[in-house]
């Protein structure tokens, strides 16, 4: 991809920080809502024995929850990371930046990255680039943060809806390739906000891919943001293309190594539930980014900690000590979400009854 101009590239970022709560439908449907726990009143367990760690293709997590890829690259980004990070660093999740593409043609845009390790030493932190970059370009974003994994985002929608974005979208596999095998750090492979379809997810592990985030459609919409940075509202009427998270994952073909979750998590319910269709691990972007812009760290640890103790809480009554014992839960799939397993050929009515696998005979 040809360098473009920073200064282009920066002001990209600052309209999407500004325009990105205004994509995020209010009052929509949202696909977690057709998905129903069934409720088994003598189920629950003791919150003190939850454990909320989870397993990430051999990485330990403290929490099943991380603050995903956002910002960076300008004045105003860099100062959003710092509290971000902060938040990160007191409620001990895992924290990814906005790509850091801008800083490595660019690096004295780099300290609004560099941001984020400084704040946090110990913490887990995912660097982040677009698809299309070269081997170099993974190396220095990944010292640049001294990051723990990469997180890959591939965007097509996004690009094509996006005035200056790519209209060639088919060396994006060979680039991929060259990526993967450039970098020191585990991948993460991610969309933006359209979904990972089972078919996309199969080529990834074809290609060595071992952790997916789905990142569906359904919260901040990359759509709505660049069609309002068209004069003539550009492909306004592609809006609701893609997937969803829940659709994502009962989308995703068996065994796939980690799956993470993201788009469109409004609370810790959504949290839970995506767990529960498999996620290792969920992301927030637009929410968690809405109140570190409005109180800064402070109101941001205060929300993470609520969410970390209601998730326990909703643990606890669904009877799941661990977030991959939630996988065992009774899941009722309705709605908009039924009828996509029912197209796609995924058989929804077997996640009613998963916890009858697990019951002990009579
Ligand atoms: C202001 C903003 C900037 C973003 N920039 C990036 C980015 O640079 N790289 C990336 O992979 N995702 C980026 N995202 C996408 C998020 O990581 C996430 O996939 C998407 O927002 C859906 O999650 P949400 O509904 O919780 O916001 C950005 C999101 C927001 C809100």
């Amino acid at each position: 991809m040809a360098a473009e101009d920073s200064r282009a590239r920066a002001a990209r970022k600052d309209d999407h920080l500004r325009l990105a709560p205004g994509s995020r439908p209010t009052g929509a449907h949202s696909e977690f809502d057709d998905l129903a726990f069934v409720h088994h009143a003598l189920a629950g367990i003791d919150t003190a024995a939850i454990d909320l760690s989870t397993h990430v293709d051999g990485m330990r997590w403290s929490a099943p929850l991380y603050i995903n890829g956002m910002t960076g690259g300008t004045t105003r980004t860099a100062a959003i990371n710092r509290e971000l990070a902060i938040a990160a660093r007191e409620t001990g999740i895992a924290m990814g930046t906005g790509s850091a593409s801008i800083a490595v043609d660019d690096p004295s845009t780099s300290t609004g990255f560099r941001i984020v390790r400084d704040e946090n030493p110990d913490g887990l932190v995912f660097a982040n680039l677009g698809i299309g970059r070269g081997g170099d370009d993974v190396r220095r974003a990944v010292d640049l943060l001294e990051a723990d994994a990469l997180q890959i985002h591939i965007n097509p929608v996004q690009e094509i809806a996006m005035p200056e974005g790519a209209r060639d979208l088919s060396s994006w596999h060979a680039s991929l390739e060259e990526m993967i095998a450039a970098s020191p750090v585990p991948v993460i492979i991610k969309e933006v906000g359209f979904g990972l379809s089972r078919e996309t997810l199969m080529r990834l592990r074809d290609l060595g891919v071992r952790i997916a985030d789905v990142s569906g459609r359904g919260g901040t919409d990359f759509l709505r943001i660049e069609n309002d940075r068209h004069a003539d509202g550009g492909l306004s009427f592609l809006t609701g293309f893609g997937q969803s998270a829940p659709a994502s994952l009962l989308d995703a073909p068996a065994g796939f190594p980690a799956l993470l979750a993201s788009g469109g998590v409004r609370n810790p319910f959504d949290v839970v539930k995506a767990l529960a269709l498999g996620a290792r691990a969920v992301g927030v972007a637009g929410v968690f980014l809405d109140a570190a812009v409005e109180g800064g760290a402070d109101a941001l640890i205060v929300m993470i900690q609520r969410w970390l103790d209601q998730i326990r809480s909703i643990m606890a009554l669904l009877g799941a000590d661990s977030p991959a014992a939630l996988v065992s839960t009774d899941l009722l799939v309705r709605g908009d979400l039924g009828e996509f397993c029912a197209l796609r050929g995924i058989d929804a009515a077997s996640f009613s009854t998963r916890s009858r696998a697990t019951d002990s005979p009579d």
